[in-house]
């Protein structure tokens, strides 16, 4: 059950790749995932289950510095960012940013919110954060 204030309740790393799958059905060409949360909040978990969930078989992992990791076995492309280490916006420049936005693909980005202004107006923002009470992850849309 998903409540606006509070979000999904993700028990498991295997819940979480379970709403990334759930995600997935919703999106075409051109969306942009804005994900925010801490370290080990489950933004990779979540990737994971959306390149799943669109029909790929590669495995996921977090894009290190200066690299994004692109997924194009599945219904529609994936380029996976993650902002983490990007220190300037020059740098997301150098990664052709712009040109990702522009394929058609589905675009994720880990740490949005370290270049919230680089994110497209029409961006779906998704927070992920820890539940202290269970151990388990909250997943809350941001509008
Ligand atoms: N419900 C959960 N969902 C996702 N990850 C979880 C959950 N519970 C525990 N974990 C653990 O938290 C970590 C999440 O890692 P990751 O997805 O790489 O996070 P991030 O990309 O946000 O840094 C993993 O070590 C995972 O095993
Ligand atoms: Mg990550």
């Amino acid at each position: 059950m998903t409540d606006p204030l509070t979000g999904q309740l993700l028990g498991t790393p295997e819940e979480t790749r379970e709403a990334g799958k759930g995600l997935a059905q919703e999106l075409g060409p051109g969306d942009v995932l804005a994900l925010t949360g801490e370290l080990g909040a489950g933004k990779t978990h979540l990737c994971q289950g959306i390149v799943a969930g669109l029909g790929s078989d590669a495995g996921v992992t977090s894009p290190t510095f200066g690299l994004v990791h692109e997924y194009l076995d599945g219904r529609l492309p994936v380029y996976h960012f993650d902002f983490y280490r990007i220190e300037a916006a020059e740098e997301l420049v150098e990664l052709g940013w712009d040109d990702y936005l522009e394929r058609g693909g589905v675009v994720l980005v880990e740490w949005a919110d370290r270049f919230p202004d680089w994110l497209p107006e029409e961006s779906q923002w998704w927070h992920l954060c820890h539940d202290q009470e269970s151990g388990g992850r909250r997943l809350q849309s941001r509008p």
